[in-house]
C-alpha cells in the first residue's frame, strides 16, 4: 500500500497509509473502534475504492481489479456461512464455482476439515454448530481456495474468552502450516501481540507504529500506542519539567523524578513530558525506597496476577503486587520503578536514550 487515503464526503478516514506485507507474513491491523481498520481491509479486497494511493500484490498494481480478480479470501466477523448448505457444501462452494472436479473438491475439503478438526461435522448445517465450529468452517472456506492473501476482519470477536484463546493458538498453528499471507484486523491488543509477526497500529486513520510485538510493547512510538497496548494500561503521567530537570509539575502536584531517571533531563527543562510506567514495573516497596506514594482504592486479584489500583493526589495509578501480602483499600503504600523501565515521551512522541 502506498500513500493510500480514503474520504467519505468530508470525513477523511484513512490518511497517507503506506506499508508492506511480506510473502507468508501474519500482519495485524490493530486500533480502537472507528480508526479505519475495516475500511482498509475492504480497500485491499477491492470492496471499496481508495480516494488516493496505490495497492499492489506481487508487485502488480491491483487497484483496477474487481474483488474476484484479486485472488483474496475475506473472512468476515459474521462468518457469512450459507445456512441451507451442509458444512461440506459450504467448504466446497468456491471450488464448485471454479468448476473444480469432484475428486479435487473432496481432497481439498477433506484436507481443510482435517486441519481445522471439523471432519465429523461435514454433514451438519450451520445452525447445528457452536460459534467456534462455525468460525472454523468460515476459515475452512477460505483455506480451500488457497488464495494469495487471507483477509480477516475480527474473526474471533463473537467467541467467548476460552474459545477465543484456543482459536488464537489454532490460527497461529494454521499460519505456520500453510505459510499463508494474512492481514488480520483486531482491536484486541492481546490478540495482536500473540498472533502478529508485524503489527500496524492505527489511530484516527493514521499509522502510529509498525513493528513486531516486542517493539510495540517495549518501545511504543507515542503515548497512543503506549496507552493502547498492554493490560492493564500503562501509567502515563503528564506534566511540565521544571528548571532543574528533576521534577515534573503536574498542576499543583510535583513528582520527583530523581529515583526514576539515570540523569537529570536538563536539556528538556521546561518541556511538556509524559512519564510512562507499565503496571508490572511499578512495584510496592518499603517506605525508604519508594518513588511515589499512593492510597489504595482497589485490589484486583486475577489469580496469577494481582493489580493494585491507587491514587496519588489526582493521579490514578495501577501497580502489580509482588503477590505475598495484598494491601487493604485505604492504606498508603510506596511504589518503586527501575529507571530502565521508564518510558519518556515529549509532546506525545517517544524520546530515545
Ligand atoms: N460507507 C461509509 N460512509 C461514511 N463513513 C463511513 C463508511 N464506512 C465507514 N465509515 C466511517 O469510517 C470510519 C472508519 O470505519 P471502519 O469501519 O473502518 O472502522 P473500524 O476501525 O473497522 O472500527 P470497528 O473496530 O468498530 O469495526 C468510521 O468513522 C466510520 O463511521
Ligand atoms: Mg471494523
Amino acid at each position: 500500500m502506498r500513500g493510500l487515503s480514503k474520504r467519505f464526503g468530508a470525513n477523511e478516514v484513512l490518511k497517507n497509509i503506506s506499508f508492506e506485507v511480506a510473502d507468508g507474513e501474519f500482519c495485524i491491523l490493530l486500533g480502537p473502534s472507528g480508526c479505519g481498520k475495516s475500511t482498509l481491509l475492504r480497500i485491499i479486497a477491492g470492496l471499496e475504492g481508495p480516494t488516493d494511493g496505490e495497492i499492489a500484490i506481487d508487485a502488480q498494481r491491483v487497484d483496477h481489479l474487481a474483488p474476484r480478480e484479486r485472488d483474496i479470501a475475506f473472512v468476515f466477523q459474521s462468518y457469512a456461512l450459507y445456512p441451507h448448505m451442509t458444512v461440506f457444501d459450504n467448504l466446497a462452494f468456491a471450488l464448485r464455482l471454479r468448476r473444480a472436479g469432484a475428486v479435487e473438491i473432496t481432497a481439498k475439503v477433506t484436507e481443510a476439515a482435517r486441519l481445522l478438526e471439523i471432519q465429523d461435522l461435514l454433514e451438519r448445517k450451520p445452525q447445528a454448530l457452536s460459534g467456534g465450529q462455525r468460525q472454523r468452517v468460515a476459515l475452512g472456506r477460505a483455506i480451500v481456495r488457497q488464495p494469495k492473501i487471507f483477509l480477516f476482519d475480527e474473526p474471533l470477536s463473537n467467541l467467548d474468552a476460552t474459545l477465543r484463546a484456543g482459536m488464537r493458538v489454532e490460527l497461529a498453528r494454521l499460519h505456520r502450516r500453510l505459510r499463508a499471507t494474512i492481514v488480520y484486523v483486531t482491536h484486541d491488543q492481546a490478540e495482536a501481540l500473540t498472533l502478529g509477526e508485524k503489527i500496524i497500529v492505527l489511530n484516527q486513520g493514521s499509522i502510529q507504529q509498525i513493528g513486531n510485538a516486542s517493539d510495540i510493547y517495549r518501545k511504543p512510538a507515542n503515548t497512543m500506542v503506549a496507552g493502547f497496548v498492554g493490560s492493564p494500561r500503562m501509567n502515563l503521567l503528564d506534566g511540565r519539567l521544571d528548571d532543574t530537570g528533576r521534577h515534573l509539575d503536574c498542576g499543583g502536584f510535583s513528582i520527583d523524578l530523581t529515583p526514576v531517571l539515570e540523569t537529570a533531563l536538563l536539556r528538556l527543562a521546561g518541556d511538556f513530558l509524559t512519564i510512562g510506567v507499565r503496571p508490572e514495573h511499578l512495584r510496592p516497596t518499603s517506605e525508604d525506597q519508594s518513588w511515589i506514594r499512593g492510597e489504595v482504592d482497589m485490589v484486583e486479584d486475577l489469580g496469577s496476577d494481582q493489580f493494585i489500583y491507587l491514587h496519588s493526589g489526582d493521579i490514578g495509578l495501577i501497580a502489580r503486587s509482588g503477590g505475598q501480602s495484598l494491601p487493604q483499600p485505604g492504606t498508603i503504600i510506596g511504589l518503586q520503578v527501575a529507571p530502565s523501565e521508564v518510558h519518556l515521551f515529549r509532546n506525545g512522541k517517544r524520546l530515545e536514550g
